[in-house]
């Protein structure tokens, strides 16, 4: 049987399940911490979007809240002006190969770089860097759905998702700001053997995976 522990978050004493990811237990609890590419129950996390940075005592360097594993007695501090800091160049590291379309994009009410935005008291654009050149290609081979390369933030979720419950044609290629999201062989997810059952577009945090328009739903989950 799982065993529960205590730890302290935020002068906050909360339980959680020994070895649960420490981003989890605080959600559970009530305490946010940013998030863009976790999923949670998933074996490993690939930390990528580093917004769920926090510090924990004992620890030199702030660390991934998705990918820490909570024990007895942890201390945990959400905010700090480091984190804070860190968090905000991270947020825009992002918005940088983003496309901010917010007015016409299809997820404008769920997207979780909004919801980030309001929680922490960010700006939807960015300061201090410059707009990176963003990919052009939009994949509309399925039937129901479409990808759209500009405003994905390669949180990878999609490709975790199509991995564990889909048909598996998903993965990363390129490096640096080349790096995106496609199928093997680099073809339309269509071609690919995607079944369309929609598991990535339940994924996807943003806007880059949305549901065409008078699509036949019963293909999207
Ligand atoms: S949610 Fe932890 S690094 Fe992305």
């Amino acid at each position: 049987m799982d065993r529960r522990i205590r730890l302290v978050i935020d002068g906050k004493e909360v339980a959680a399940r020994e070895g649960e990811r420490l981003l989890w237990a605080a959600l559970e609890n009530g305490i946010y911490i940013p998030h863009l590419c976790a999923v949670k129950d998933a074996g490993r996390s690939r930390a990528a979007c580093r917004l769920c940075l926090v510090e924990v005592e004992g620890e030199r360097r702030p660390v991934a809240a998705c990918a820490y594993p909570v024990r007895e007695g942890l201390e945990v501090r959400t905010r700090s002006p480091r984190l804070d800091r860190l968090v905000e160049r991270a947020f825009e590291l992002i918005l940088s190969r983003h496309r901010l379309d917010c007015a016409v994009c299809p997820a404008r009410s769920r997207c979780q770089l909004r919801e980030i935005a309001r929680r922490r008291g960010l700006q939807l654009r960015l300061r201090s860097l410059t707009p990176l050149p963003l990919p052009a290609e939009i994949d509309a081979s399925p039937q129901s759905f479409a990808y759209d390369a500009g405003r994905c933030v390669l949180c990878g979720r999609c490709v975790e998702a199509c991995r564990e419950r889909g048909a598996g044609i998903l993965g990363f290629v390129g490096r640096g700001w080349e790096r995106r999201v496609a199928t093997f062989g680099d073809v339309g997810r269509a071609e690919a053997g995607c079944r369309e059952c929609g598991e990535c577009l339940k994924a996807c945090p943003v806007g880059a995976l949305y549901p065409k328009p008078n699509a036949d739903r019963s293909k999207s989950g």
